[in-house]
């Protein structure tokens, strides 16, 4: 991992680690209305985890509640939680339709429901949650279970279920933020110190949130033929999401209709060994574009991508 994660990830979770989880889920309907009090993620829902889905789709997240939602109104809706037949939390939250191929970032502590599209999901490697909707098209969701995933931490035991204390602890102010969905949208931008004959290279998450340089996403696409040297300033976790090649010594192909269990050559790692040897060669020796997917962890670069 190289001295600088270590340090960090040493520094944030106690011990040595990956700071960082790498996912990808593909959940049929919109995953329940839910906020994390401390976990940040964000998003990279791209064409090639979700072929044939038209740039004109109706697949959108619920993020936040209008800005015309009152208090009380926010309390009389949490109180209604597996009192009736729905509490109707998404009818007080914008729908947005999500940009195939451009990123997104959701800061803690603001409501969201996660698309039905594929989705590549970067977040720090801990997990927690409420969930805020009591009926979802999976299925009914118990008052308990809506703070099952709280930490003791974030919400303390002897206050789940109680909706005045919730909705105190609520932040408002981010989730009724008119321009939430400008600030946090991502738009792919040329990443140029990776662009070269041959090779196209953008960043999908980028720039600063929540005060600081959280992760990063790139996205390099090499015609068939095309080299590269890449040397990032940090290791970095890959995807393979089109085509066949090499990168350093491993060979990378990717795959449709995989099966559980079985195992494909399409995730890799960049080891800060590699790096300090000048990088890797990243080489398409198919006939299709190559196009990989690298997740960079928190404090990665000395210049934060996309911010001048
Ligand atoms: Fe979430």
């Amino acid at each position: 991992m190289g001295e600088k994660i270590t340090a960090f990830s040493t520094s944030l979770y106690g011990e040595p680690t990956w700071p960082i989880v790498s996912k990808k889920f593909d959940n049929l309907n919109p995953i329940p209305h839910h906020l994390h009090w401390a976990k940040w993620e964000v998003y990279d829902i791209n064409s090639f985890d979700n072929p044939g889905v038209s740039p004109s789709h109706y697949h959108t997240t619920a993020m936040g509640l209008y800005p015309f939602v009152t208090k009380d109104q926010f309390l009389a809706c949490m109180k209604r939680f597996g009192q009736g037949e729905y509490n109707g939390v998404r009818h007080l939250s914008p729908h947005v339709m999500m940009q195939l191929d451009n990123g997104f970032v959701m800061p803690n502590g603001v409501l969201h429901s996660p698309t039905n599209l594929c989705t590549h999901e970067l977040h720090v490697t801990m997990d927690e949650h409420f969930l805020a909707e009591d009926l979802t098209l999976d299925g009914r969701i118990g008052a308990a279970d809506a703070f099952y995933a709280c930490r003791e931490e974030d919400y303390p035991k002897d206050r789940h279920e109680d909706w005045e204390y919730l909705v105190e602890k609520f932040d408002f102010e981010a989730n009724q933020d008119p321009n939430f969905v400008l600030k946090n949208s991502r738009p792919a931008i040329t990443a140029e110190q990776f662009t070269t004959d041959g090779v196209d290279a953008k960043w999908i998450v980028y720039g600063d949130f929540l005060g600081d340089q959280k992760c990063s996403i790139l996205r390099i696409t090499l015609q068939p033929g095309s080299k590269t040297t890449f040397c990032p300033e940090s290791p970095a976790l890959f995807h393979t999401n089109a085509g066949s090649g090499r990168v350093g010594k491993l060979e990378v192909r990717y795959h449709h209709d995989m099966i559980l269990g079985e195992i494909y050559p399409e995730i890799g790692f960049i080891t800060q060994a590699a790096l300090s040897k000048g990088g890797v060669e990243i080489h398409n020796t198919g006939s299709e574009p190559l196009v990989l997917t690298f997740d960079f962890p928190q404090q990665a670069h000395s210049k934060t991508p996309g911010l001048h």
